[in-house]
C-alpha cells in the first residue's frame, strides 16, 4: 500500500483526489486540513473502500504544529511514498480596500510558508524515489486585478516548486508542480467573473492522480485554459493594462 499524505483534504480538490486514489487501489493515506468532521467523514468514506486513513486535524500555516503533524504522520507510515501540498486559500481583494495587507498575510502564510514549512521537514521523511507534488495555479501567470495576493503566491508557489525540484532530485526526491484552471470547489464559488473551462473536482483528481504516477514535472489543466494563459503570458504590458481595465471592481 501506499503510504500517501494530503493537505487539504476536507473539501475541494484535496478531497476529490483522495477518493479517486483510493477508487483506483487501497492506500494509507495521512490527511490534514482544519476541519476534523470533515476529514473523519473523508476517513469512513476511504475505509470503506479498503483503504487505511489517518486524519490530522491542524492549520498548514502554524509552522511549529504543522512540521509536528508531518513528523507525527510520518512515524505512524514509516515515510511517505507520495505527499501532496495542496492546501490553499483564496480571497478576492483590492488593495484599495480595507484589511488589504491582512488578507495577503493570511494568504502567504497558507499558500506560500506552509510548503516552505513542509518541505523543510519532508526531505528526510520520505521514502526511497518518493513524489512531492506541490499544488499552484494556472492563476501564476500574470496579476490580476483583485487578486494580487493570490496570483503573486501562486507564482511564488511555482518558482518555489521548480527549485525545489532540481535541489531534491539529488536526493531522489521527484518535485511535481500542479498547475490547475477553474476547477469548481468552495475556492471558486465565491468568484464573480466569468470562469472559462471550469471543471468538477473529480474530473480534475483523475488529471492529477495520472500525472503523479506519471511523475509529469507540471501538471498543468485543462489544456485550452493552459494554452489561453500562455497567449496571456505573452500579451504585452499595454495590451494587458488595456484589458484589465474593463475589469469593474464588483466583477464584471
Ligand atoms: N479551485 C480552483 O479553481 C483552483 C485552481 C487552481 C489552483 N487551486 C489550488 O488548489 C488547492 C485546493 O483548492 P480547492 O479549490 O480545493 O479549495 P477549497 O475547496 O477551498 O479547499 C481548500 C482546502 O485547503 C484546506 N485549508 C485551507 N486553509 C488551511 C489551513 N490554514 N490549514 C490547513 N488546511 C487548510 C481546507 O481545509 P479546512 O478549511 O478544513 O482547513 C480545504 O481542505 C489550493 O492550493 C488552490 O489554490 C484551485
Amino acid at each position: 500500500m501506499k503510504k500517501i499524505l494530503i493537505t487539504g483534504a476536507s473539501r475541494g480538490i484535496g478531497f476529490a483526489l483522495a477518493t479517486k486514489i483510493a477508487d483506483s487501489e487501497n492506500a494509507n493515506f495521512h490527511l490534514i486540513a482544519r476541519n476534523e468532521a470533515r476529514l473523519l467523514e473523508l476517513k469512513a468514506k476511504l475505509e470503506s473502500q479498503g483503504s487505511i486513513a489517518n486524519i490530522y486535524p491542524c492549520d498548514v500555516s502554524e509552522k511549529n504544529s504543522f512540521q509536528n503533524t508531518i513528523k507525527l504522520a510520518a512515524s505512524k507510515a514509516r515515510n511517505f511514498d507520495i505527499v501532496v501540498l495542496n492546501a490553499g486559500i483564496s480571497e478576492n481583494k483590492w488593495i484599495m480596500e480595507n484589511n488589504y495587507s491582512e488578507s495577503f498575510e493570511r494568504i502567504y502564510r497558507v499558500n506560500v510558508f506552509s510548503i516552505a514549512y513542509a518541505l523543510e521537514v519532508l526531505a528526510s521523511l520520505m521514502a526511497e524515489k518518493g513524489i512531492i507534488a506541490i499544488v499552484s495555479s494556472l492563476a501564476d501567470v500574470r496579476g490580476f486585478l483583485s487578486s494580487s495576493a493570490y496570483c503573486s503566491s501562486k507564482s511564488a508557489v511555482t518558482r518555489l516548486s521548480e527549485a525545489a525540484r532540481i535541489e531534491l532530485k539529488r536526493i531522489g526526491i521527484d518535485v511535481l508542480t500542479i498547475k490547475p484552471g477553474f476547477v469548481r470547489t468552495d475556492m471558486t464559488a465565491k468568484n464573480r467573473f466569468p470562469m472559462p473551462f471550469l471543471m468538477d473536482p473529480g474530473k480534475a483528481a483523475d488529471i492529477i492522480w495520472r500525472g503523479i504516477i506519471n511523475r509529469k514535472k507540471i501538471i498543468a489543466f485543462p489544456f485550452p485554459m493552459v494554452l489561453l494563459t500562455k497567449f496571456i503570458a505573452l500579451l504585452p504590458n499595454w495590451l494587458f493594462d488595456f484589458l484589465s481595465s474593463f475589469y469593474k471592481q464588483n466583477g464584471v
